[in-house]
């Protein structure tokens, strides 16, 4: 749809942006897990260094319908950094219109620039939607990886059992 803007994000959109990822909480059925607030959303890309950056999909009106965050990461196996794509999400009334596409063209227009080596990204098992898009646009779904999390109270309790730690 030639009438939508890509663009890199501004402070003025971390309202609808943050607005965004409670749909994307919702339709994952995450909805319980998402605590962060727009204010720290803000603190987060625009006042720290080497934050996440965000990308958004505005129409004629202005209006943002979809929107990208991604950061950089490092392969040790490549020696080079890469992008991570943390969420796409595209409003329901715009899907199917090839939006989704361009913003991740636009991504790796943007890892092509910073001489990537990968760019990778999560998906939930049964989002298959998203699946046959990033398929369709020549990635590959690594069967053979999982995801491995600390929240921040294992972060604490890890870190408390630091010889080094200033608070153990
Ligand atoms: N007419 C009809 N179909 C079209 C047109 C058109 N003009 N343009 C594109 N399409 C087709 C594409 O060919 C594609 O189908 P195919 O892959 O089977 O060929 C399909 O529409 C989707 O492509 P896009 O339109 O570019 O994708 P969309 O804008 O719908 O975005 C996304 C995809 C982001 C997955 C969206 O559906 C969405 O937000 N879903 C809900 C949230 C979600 O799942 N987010 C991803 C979670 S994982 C993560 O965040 C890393």
């Amino acid at each position: 749809m030639s009438s939508i803007t890509i663009r890199t994000a501004t402070r003025d959109d971390i309202p609808e942006i943050h607005a965004m990822l409670g749909e994307l909480a919702e339709f994952e059925k995450l909805a319980d897990q998402f605590v962060g607030t727009a204010e720290q959303m803000e603190l987060e890309i625009f006042d720290r260094a080497g934050g996440p950056e965000a990308l958004v999909a505005e129409d004629p009106a202005g209006d943002l319908v979809a929107y990208a965050i991604y950061f950089e990461n490092f392969s040790t196996f490549l020696c080079k950094r890469g992008i991570y794509l943390e969420d796409i999400y595209v409003r329901p009334a715009y899907r199917k219109q090839g939006i989704g596409k361009r913003i991740l063209s636009k991504l790796a227009e943007i890892a092509r620039l910073r001489e990537c080596g990968r760019m990778e990204w999560c998906v939930l098992d049964w989002n298959q939607n998203a699946i046959d898009v990033y398929e369709a646009i020549g990635g590959d779904v690594l069967p053979d990886w999982r995801i491995v999390r600390l929240d921040q109270t294992a972060i604490a309790d890890l870190a408390n059992k630091s010889p080094e730690s200033d608070h153990g």
